[in-house]
């Protein structure tokens, strides 16, 4: 069980890593680059977009290192650190996001799903800090792994844009479902797992692995 959450942190770091590589194209602002659909849109919007990619790109980035209970202990300085970088990124993406958002591909259904995405992203980031602040560490962990699977938002919705061109979906259709579908179940996800655990064992279930004998944590 412990290898399987070793495995998936590596998945999900891995991931995160290679969507912010492909979205990198965007600090270029080659309209060449852009979303084809939206592309005249985000030619018209480029500041919200900028701020936008620059905020959400960093979150992503720095988002799974913050999982490592072997960085939080050894380094918490660094925990810190790393941690105000990726809520900055959260609000500055957020508020990004909530401004591209009635601009999105797909109609008043997608752009709903945005948005409501936006909205949960922030307050879920806000609510981490928030916690953390009062001294209740086990709460800041839970609000920041909601923040986080909200965040990973980014890889399942190209993920699943992906599969759905791959299965020759509608294109148009499958943006609406996926507008819900890349953001729901990650929260309803991290809810469960987050609740499921009893306070003081979510960090070991989450971040702790014990390798060989000796144990060893993320
Ligand atoms: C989790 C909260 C997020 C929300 C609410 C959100 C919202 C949006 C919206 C509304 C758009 C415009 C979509 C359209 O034109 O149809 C957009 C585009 C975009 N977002 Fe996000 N986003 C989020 C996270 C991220 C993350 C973490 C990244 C990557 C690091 C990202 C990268 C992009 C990029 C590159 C675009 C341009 C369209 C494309 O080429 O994919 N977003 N986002």
């Amino acid at each position: 069980m412990r290898s399987i959450t070793r495995a998936g942190w590596a998945v999900m770091t891995v991931l995160s890593t290679l969507i912010v590589l492909l979205v990198s194209r965007y600090v270029t602002f080659d309209p060449d680059t852009f979303f084809g659909v939206q592309r005249a849109t985000y030619l018209a919007h480029e500041l919200p977009l900028g701020i936008h990619i620059f905020g959400a790109m960093v979150a992503l980035l720095l988002g799974p290192w913050q999982f490592s209970a072997r960085l939080r202990r050894r380094s918490p300085r660094s925990h810190r650190r790393i941690g105000r970088g990726y809520l900055l990124g959260c609000l500055v993406g957020g508020i990004g996001a909530l401004l591209l958002a009635p601009l999105a591909y797909g109609g008043p259904v997608a752009r709903l799903g945005f948005a409501c995405l936006g909205v949960a992203w922030l307050v879920t980031g806000g609510t981490g800090l928030w916690m953390i602040r009062r001294g209740r560490v086990e709460d800041h962990r839970r609000w920041m792994v909601r923040s986080f699977a909200l965040t990973f938002a980014a890889v399942t919705l190209r993920l699943m844009l992906m599969a759905a061109q791959a299965a020759h979906l509608d294109f148009r259709t499958s943006y609406v479902v996926i507008a819900w579908l890349c953001w729901v179940p990650n929260l309803l996800l991290a809810c469960w797992f987050t609740r499921a655990h009893p306070a003081g064992q979510a960090d070991r279930s989450l971040v702790r692995v014990k390798v060989g004998s000796g144990g060893e944590d993320l």
